[in-house]
This record gives C-alpha cells, sequence and structure tokens, in this order.
C-alpha cells in the first residue's frame, strides 16, 4: 500500500498510485454497504471528531456514517454554537483538541488554508480535510472519481466537463487536480465572471458556450452556484442563467449518448440544472455519488487510522529505546 500520509488536507499532495490505493479500498467498502456488512472492528477504540465551522448536512452525516460503520466513537461539535462563535481562536481551539486527544479530526471551514493550520497544530492525529473556502475538497474529488470510474469501467482518457460557478468551487479544484492526475482530458464551461482568471494554463480547454463544450463528453459535472462566496453581480439573474448555462435535455444532447450526469450537492434545481435530469436515473449518477462518499470516508479514515498506529508504535519503540539508553549508560 503506497499511501503513507499522516492526513487527507488536499488532492494537491497525493500521487496517481495514492488515489488508485483509496479507490480501491473505497470499492471494497462500498461492496460490504451493500451487503450490510461493514467491518465495525476497523476503527474500534479510536474518538473521531467532526468540526464543521460551515454548514453541511451531507458531507458531515457521510463522515459520520462512515466512522460508526467502522467502529469509531464519533462526536459531532456544533461550532456554530461553540466557543468559536464567542470569539476563540483557532489556535486556542487546537490546544482544547489536544487535551481531548482525538484520533481523527474532520474539519470543514469557510477560510481557505485553516484546515492545513490546524493540522500542524494538533498533536498526534490525523486530519481530514472536509472543504476549506475555495481550496479544496479531497474526499468529493475521491467520491466522484469512485462514482466515474465504476460507470465508465475506467478513470483514465475520459473526456470531462466541469460546468458553472468554477472561481468559487473548491470541489472543482480538488476535481480538477485529481482527474487530471488520472490522464483525462478536462473542459471547464461557464461565464467568464465564473472562471478564474490564468485556468486555461492549468491544461484544460475553456468554453462560455454549453452546447460546444459538451460536444461528445463522456461525464458532465455541474456545479451549485455558491451564492455565499459571491460579493457582487457575477451573473444577470438566475433565469437567465439557467437559460445559457443550466443543464436540460436540449443542452445534454451534445454530450455522448451515454454520457453521466454528476453534481456534488445541494442542488439549485432550475438554476444549474433541470430537476428531470437530476432525477433521471439512466442519465443521473447523483445518488450514487452520495453512496460513495461513504465508502470513500471509510477508506480515507482506515488508511490514516493505519498510518497514525503505525507512527505510535514507532514512538513507543523510540520511547523504549530512549529509556533503554539512559537506563544503560
Ligand atoms: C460542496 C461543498 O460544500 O463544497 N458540497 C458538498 O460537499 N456536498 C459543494 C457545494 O457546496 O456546492
Amino acid at each position: 500500500m503506497s499511501f503513507g500520509a499522516a492526513h487527507l488536507l488536499g488532492i494537491e499532495t497525493l500521487s496517481p498510485e495514492d488515489i488508485v490505493t483509496l479507490l480501491d479500498l473505497a470499492d471494497t467498502h462500498a461492496e460490504s454497504n451493500r451487503a450490510g456488512h461493514p467491518p465495525r472492528d476497523v476503527l474500534a477504540g479510536l474518538t473521531q471528531i467532526n468540526m464543521f465551522f460551515e454548514n453541511s448536512t451531507r458531507t458531515q452525516a457521510s463522515f459520520e456514517l462512515a466512522g460508526k460503520r467502522l467502529g469509531a466513537d464519533v462526536m459531532n461539535m456544533a461550532m456554530a454554537r461553540s466557543s468559536v462563535a464567542k470569539g476563540e481562536t483557532l489556535i486556542d481551539t487546537a490546544l482544547t483538541l489536544n487535551a481531548m486527544r482525538p484520533d481523527l479530526l474532520v474539519v470543514r471551514h469557510h477560510a481557505s488554508g485553516a484546515v492545513d493550520l490546524l493540522a500542524q497544530k494538533v498533536q498526534d492525529c490525523a486530519v481530514l480535510n472536509a472543504g476549506d473556502g475555495r481550496h479544496e475538497h479531497p474526499t468529493q474529488a475521491l467520491l466522484d472519481a469512485l462514482t466515474i470510474r465504476r460507470a465508465r469501467g475506467r478513470l483514465h482518457r475520459l473526456s470531462i466537463a466541469i460546468c458553472g460557478d468554477i472561481a468559487h468551487s473548491r470541489v472543482a479544484r480538488s476535481n480538477l487536480l485529481l482527474l487530471g492526475k488520472m490522464g483525462n482530458r478536462l473542459r471547464l464551461i461557464g461565464p467568464p465572471t465564473l472562471l478564474p482568471p490564468g485556468i486555461a494554463d492549468m491544461g484544460c480547454e475553456v468554453f462560455h458556450d454549453m452546447n460546444e463544450g459538451l460536444a461528445g463528453v463522456d461525464v458532465v459535472m455541474m456545479l451549485r452556484l455558491q451564492k455565499e462566496r459571491m460579493d457582487g453581480g457575477f451573473i444577470p439573474s438566475e433565469r437567465e442563467y439557467f437559460h445559457l448555462y443550466g443543464l436540460d435535455a436540449a443542452k445534454l444532447a451534445h454530450a455522448k449518448p451515454d454520457a453521466i450526469v454528476m453534481h456534488p450537492g445541494p442542488m439549485n434545481r432550475g438554476v444549474e440544472i433541470d430537476g428531470t435530469i437530476a432525477d433521471d436515473i439512466n442519465r443521473s449518477v447523483i445518488q450514487t455519488q452520495v453512496e460513495m462518499g461513504v465508502a470513500v470516508r471509510m477508506a480515507a479514515m482506515e488508511l490514516l487510522a493505519a498510518n497514525l498506529r503505525a507512527r505510535r508504535v514507532e514512538g513507543d519503540s523510540r520511547v523504549g529505546r530512549a529509556a533503554t539508553e539512559v537506563r544503560d549508560a
């Protein structure tokens, strides 16, 4: 197994081998979840704390379910109502956590880089990034990758369109990194106001017209309009946006006949996607994405917990060696 990291903070630092290791293990968890017998002893004796500084329903529920299925003791800290709201800094939060001694820490934060900072400050604990600002959302990209691999039978040399609000999206960023590393052809489609400057240099094709951008693609990945991150008029109106960039049957007809449709949720029906497309079980894999989310998070926590245990054994033997040296001196 090649995955040797202490934390899962982003896709940026993962190799293609790491990604395959994670996805292969997640595949086995997807099967055991379907069969109703996940291995409940994998995280037994470990404490998982979920700290969501930003609202989340599916990601938090998914991490909670993943931890419970593998036998961890899972605790959700309600950060909106917590001492953070009373002015505590991230560093104080880290010190509090160190005193509580969690083994796995799942963090979502509205500021890009906040999860990396916390990972540097907590001791003897594996940190998983559940989304930080506009930066990364690694488990989302991994669950998207697993969904694509299961639906299309491979994760390389596919033509994949990521559509909509790319500028504000950590989902787009993590997906671009992952799908690029695995050797796919990437297309970004959106209005110029919602595409970050210089994005074409990342090795993807950029389109402002949906019909052109979707021509012949294998995968159509839609993004939510991140209204909470917009500080001005990025689109003329939601109606206009749906007309130009919302996925409906007419625009989808330009993709391959068997192209799959994805959305990370939560969806704005009638804004970025037509409800009938989202619900079409022959095209939409949105429910599979949710299912694979649990499996991917199980795999990520299992691998990080194994690395954590190995580091602790190594630490114990170092302490043991030091004690022997002191005794023998
Ligand atoms: C995404 C997120 O929060 O980054 N959602 C999710 O994780 N299910 C995407 C979004 O908010 O649009």
